[in-house]
């Protein structure tokens, strides 16, 4: 698929099938996940890749809009201990966000579904996550992206306005 095609026809997916995701769909979505760019190539990124029931559920109780029953989802985590030195190391959350965009294109190559759910920098939302995963303070929950078959099916859509673009020329 090209990217450009994947890039419109990726949805967010709320409704999944029980079909488990494969492993080798899974190294396969790490690697699109590291081939992404970070600032200095410091790549301050931890993924968890959860499968077990139990902290799934508590995922899904991170925030009110993280109750989405899924059979996979991936915790993309910004790791501090490798994050570039003072104001710079607020870059982890680009670096991570490209990780995650990587994965969600990656994921509609394949036939997957994911949603992009955001934790940090909900308080509430990152203790949660932290305690279900029991991260290290310098682990800093960015997003759950769950994960699986789509049980929903949506139309490629184009969002272009026009209005939002400056050409300074
Ligand atoms: C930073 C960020 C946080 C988001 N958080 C949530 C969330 O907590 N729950 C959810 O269901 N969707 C979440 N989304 C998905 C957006 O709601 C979704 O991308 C948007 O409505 C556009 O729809 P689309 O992804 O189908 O194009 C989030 C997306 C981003 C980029």
């Amino acid at each position: 698929m090209e990217t450009a095609e994947a890039m419109q026809k990726r949805r967010s997916i709320r409704k999944y099938t029980d079909e488990p995701v494969s492993k080798e769909d899974l190294d396969f979505l790490m690697h699109c996940a590291m081939s992404g760019p970070s600032a200095v190539n410091r790549r301050p990124w931890d993924f968890y890749i959860v499968t077990d029931p139990k902290v799934l559920e508590e995922l899904r109780k991170a925030s009110r809009y993280t109750n989405i029953v899924s059979p996979c989802a991936i915790v993309v985590c910004g790791n501090l201990s490798r994050a570039l030195p003072m104001q710079l190391s607020e870059f982890w959350v680009q670096d991570c966000s490209a990780a995650t965009e990587n994965i969600l294109l990656g994921a509609v190559s394949i036939g997957l579904g994911t949603v992009w759910c955001g934790i940090h920098p909900q308080k509430n939302a990152v203790k949660k996550v932290s305690a279900a995963l029991n991260l290290s303070t310098k682990q800093i929950p960015l997003n759950i992206i769950f994960v699986g078959h789509p049980d929903q099916v949506f139309e490629p859509r184009d969002q272009y306005e026009e209005k939002r673009i400056h050409w300074v020329e």
